[in-house]
């Protein structure tokens, strides 16, 4: 059966088990694939995306989890203005090295400076601990963050 997701503020029709994780929910069925599959167990945080503004992974999330909550995907967070600024601080470093993990960071990022405006180092460390960059690019990422912060 049919259920409708608020997704960036637009409603979209998806059918698909309510087990079918929210990460395949964007990929597969919207064809929204800005959301990363990188290790599909909870540990990378490449697929994160927000309900509500909080920072989910989307791989551990069933479909049938989501119900009326926002959904917003990187697709979508640039129109905030703390997405915006986020989005603008990682051009202004350069942060990506491959690029990959990169959606994931600023969903985290976004959700890190929404919750806490001028965050610390240590609270930026602690508050991106769970986003994992192969290629190291996590001083660019930190210096995005306070970038965007300022
Ligand atoms: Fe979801 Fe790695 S793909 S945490």
């Amino acid at each position: 059966m049919a259920i409708t997701l608020s997704i960036n503020g637009a409603a979209r029709s998806v059918d698909a088990p309510d087990d079918m994780p929210l990460l395949w929910v964007l990929r597969d069925e919207l064809n929204m694939v800005g959301t990363k599959f990188g290790c599909g167990a909870g540990l990378c945080g490449a697929c994160t995306v927000h309900m509500d503004g909080a920072a989910v992974r989307s791989c551990q999330t069933p479909l049938g989890a989501v119900g009326a909550a926002k959904i917003t995907t990187i697709e979508g967070v640039g129109e905030t203005p703390i997405g915006a600024a986020v989005q603008k601080a990682w051009v202004a470093v350069d942060a990506p090295q491959c690029g990959y993990c990169q959606a994931g960071q600023i969903m985290s990022a976004s959700a890190l400076l929404a919750a806490t405006p001028k965050p610390t180092r240590t609270q930026i460390t602690q508050g991106m601990s769970g986003n994992l960059c192969r290629c190291a690019s996590y001083h660019r990422i930190m210096d995005a963050i306070e970038l965007a912060a300022k």
